[in-house]
């Protein structure tokens, strides 16, 4: 087969591409031939700063030196065996680093292949763990999360997932889940205080506990921050509250750590700003720097021990993957570890944030901007029709694309979600970057609301 022409490749896109969350009828083709550090190239040398690290996942860069050269190491040994009773020795590795890097009790590494996965296996083991723990709890079946949770597209992820726009539809193939409303300082009922947020939704969390616990399996919870429902931020000290009451209650605590983990919150994982340990710990996105499909669920030495015994006790974890710990993605994530390790990559961080925060404080003197937030290097920009009356735009005005679609030809590739504008660079993006970023946003607002 020849290589295809530039027009070629921009048609058969569009009539063979199939792409995830995507109206196909309305798509303009935009094919991104190559990257590099933080900016991405499409196929007419067009350059775009990548805003949101290619969808919360890119660390270091692209094409970083190190991560290239640990991919093609490991693809000159094998590119893919199977983990079905067997193994890999960048696997061991990468399972050994992880128990020593994770929050401390977390000492087993289940790998899977995305973040929806490392969710689905957080949720069975779960499950399996109230059965087969020695004093077995079988009653404990269901789940609890929070509206406008995201924890990934497979049914079980979405059966604990709480956003209506994506998940209603599928209301009739899912699993119970009890839902509490997102702990967020916004959200606030009129007549409670935002000093007392913490303490309000750390109640609400109890009295279902109270009620519910004996036949609960397990806590689903984005750590401080719920990404995918607009960059929903959780007061300090809900976490740690909730570990603890998790944990009197005999409730399972499974931090999806899908998004924030990996320094997007300024410290490793984002449990650490808390202290807080989880039980079952799902990580994906930036577990392999943004390179490649790998996720991992961390487990305690408690949760793993009930999957223990003789062959006949049929007591193993009934899941798995065909690439579960591929040798690509764990050599590449070794590398993105030791990246962290010797690249002071956490150390550089705080300089970018205050720039981050510089940006963000300006965006929310713009009439047309709610709100603004931020956690570590996760800013996020509500656009408003009338500040003074919170009142948002119609939603299928897309005021958030149009921001986007601006910046875009301002040399900045960034995806909203709704009319919040995000912003979740590369780590590894350069103060002047983020300048050129917010730049490109604040002239998308200018646009996008302008009413003349
Ligand atoms: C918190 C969280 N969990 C899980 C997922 C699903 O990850 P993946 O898209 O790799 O399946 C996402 C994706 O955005 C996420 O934000």
């Amino acid at each position: 087969m020849t290589e295809p022409t530039r027009d070629e490749l921009l048609r058969w896109d569009r009539e063979h591409f199939w792409h995830p969350f995507t109206q196909m009828a309305e798509y303009e083709p935009l094919v991104i031939e190559r990257a590099d550090g933080c900016t991405l190239y499409d196929l007419d040398g067009n350059a775009y700063l990548d805003g949101v690290s290619s969808l919360w996942c890119n660390v270091h860069g692209h094409r970083h030196p190190k991560l290239d050269a640990a991919l093609r190491e490991q693809l000159d040994r094998a590119a893919h065996t199977t983990a079905l009773g067997a193994s890999n020795p960048a696997a061991v590795k990468l399972a050994r680093r992880l128990a020593l890097l994770m929050p401390a009790g977390l000492n087993h590494v289940f790998f899977s292949d995305s973040g929806a996965t490392a969710v689905e296996v957080a949720l069975k083991m779960a499950f399996q763990y109230w059965r087969q723990r020695a004093e077995p709890k079988p009653e404990k079946t269901c789940y609890v999360a929070f509206a406008d949770a995201y924890h990934g597209d497979t049914l079980g992820a979405v059966s604990v997932g709480g956003v209506e726009r994506f998940h209603a539809m599928f209301r009739p193939l899912l699993f119970e889940t009890l839902r509490l409303p997102a702990p967020s300082v916004r959200n606030l009922a009129a007549g409670i205080a935002a000093e007392t947020a913490c303490e309000h939704y750390l109640n609400e969390a109890e009295v279902l506990l109270e009620r519910e616990h004996q036949r609960i399996a397990a806590w689903v919870i984005e750590p401080l921050v719920q990404c995918a429902a607009g960059m929903v931020m959780h007061p300090a000290g809900y976490l740690a509250g909730l570990r603890e009451l998790t944990r009197r209650y005999g409730v399972l605590l499974i931090a999806d750590e899908v998004a924030v983990g990996f320094g997007r919150t300024g410290t490793m994982f984002a449990c650490e700003q808390e202290g807080v340990s989880p039980d079952l710990i799902c990580l994906g996105k930036g577990l392999t720097g943004g390179y490649l499909p790998l996720a991992a669920t961390g487990a305690t030495d408690e949760i793993f021990g009930a999957f223990l015994g003789p062959y006949e006790s049929s007591r193993q974890f009934y899941h798995g993957h065909t690439y579960c710990g591929n040798p690509l993605g764990a050599a590449v994530a070794s590398a993105s570890l030791d990246l962290f390790a010797e690249g002071r990559v956490l150390e550089l961080l705080p300089a970018k944030i205050d720039r981050l925060a510089m940006h963000l404080a300006r965006l929310q003197e713009h009439p047309h901007v709610g709100s603004v937030r931020q956690c570590g290097m996760v800013g996020a920009v509500d656009l408003v029709n009338d500040r003074a009356a919170g009142e948002p735009y119609p939603w299928a005005e897309r005021r958030g694309k149009q921001v986007c679609d601006v910046a875009r030809r301002h040399g900045v590739l960034l995806r909203p979600l709704g009319d919040t504008v995000v912003v979740m660079p590369p780590l590894a993006i350069s103060p002047e970057e983020i300048d050129q970023i917010m730049g490109a946003i604040e002239q998308g607002i200018e646009v996008a609301t302008d009413e003349r």
